[in-house]
């Protein structure tokens, strides 16, 4: 039988919608049981609909503060008894506590080659740095931001014409492959 993931977005959902795709495969070994959105007009949850997945959006905004929110969070999450929690382009920072409700469960997707470049607006500073190459890291979360260990890591060329836009794409195409083929490794 399928193993249960839970996949976080806050927005686009390409990843989201990669892992949707592997996860359809007979031989993959989870399907996504649940999709849980910070943003409630995030593309990711037309994605979702559209592949008859569960949903729901849990904005901070509705909570007096981020405690409630995320217990809220993780009621909705236990319910699944995820064997994993996959952040696709999941924009919060999640609290101790979250993390150690979950321990060893939750992963993230960066588009960067980790531990360089954490945080925000990797491909511009890759770029600007001077850097030959960009990538992208899927990686345990835990307190430090962007700083768990490393468990896939794909490498790419960036060329001398490269803008933020150009290698944006060229590196989330590698994410759609990277992303998919963890969970699978993890999992199987
Ligand atoms: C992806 O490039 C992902 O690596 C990045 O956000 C994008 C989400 O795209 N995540 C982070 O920067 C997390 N620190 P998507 O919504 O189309 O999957």
């Amino acid at each position: 039988m399928k193993k249960n993931i839970v996949v976080l977005i806050s927005g686009r959902g390409s990843n989201l919608e990669s892992i949707i795709s592997a996860a359809n495969k007979k031989n993959f070994p989870a399907k996504i049981s649940l999709v849980i959105s910070s943003n409630r007009s995030a593309l990711g949850l037309k994605i979702a609909e559209k592949n008859h997945i569960k949903n729901f959006v849990v904005e901070q905004k509705e909570f007096s503060n981020n405690e409630l929110y995320e217990e809220d969070l993780i009621g909705k999450i236990v319910q699944q008894d995820p064997s994993l929690i996959c952040l696709a382009g999941y924009m919060k920072i999640l609290s101790k506590k979250f993390i150690n409700k979950f321990k060893d469960k939750i992963i993230n997707i960066h588009p960067s080659l980790l531990p360089d470049y954490k945080g925000l607006n990797t491909h511009e500073r890759a770029i600007r740095a001077g850097e030959k190459y960009s990538g992208c890291t899927v990686h345990y979360v835990t307190e430090e931001l962007d700083g768990g260990k490393i468990i896939a890591q794909e490498r790419i060329l960036i060329s001398p014409s490269d803008t933020p836009e150009t290698l944006s794409r060229k590196v989330l195409e590698r994410e759609h492959i990277i992303y998919p083929k963890t969970i699978e490794s993890l999992l199987s």
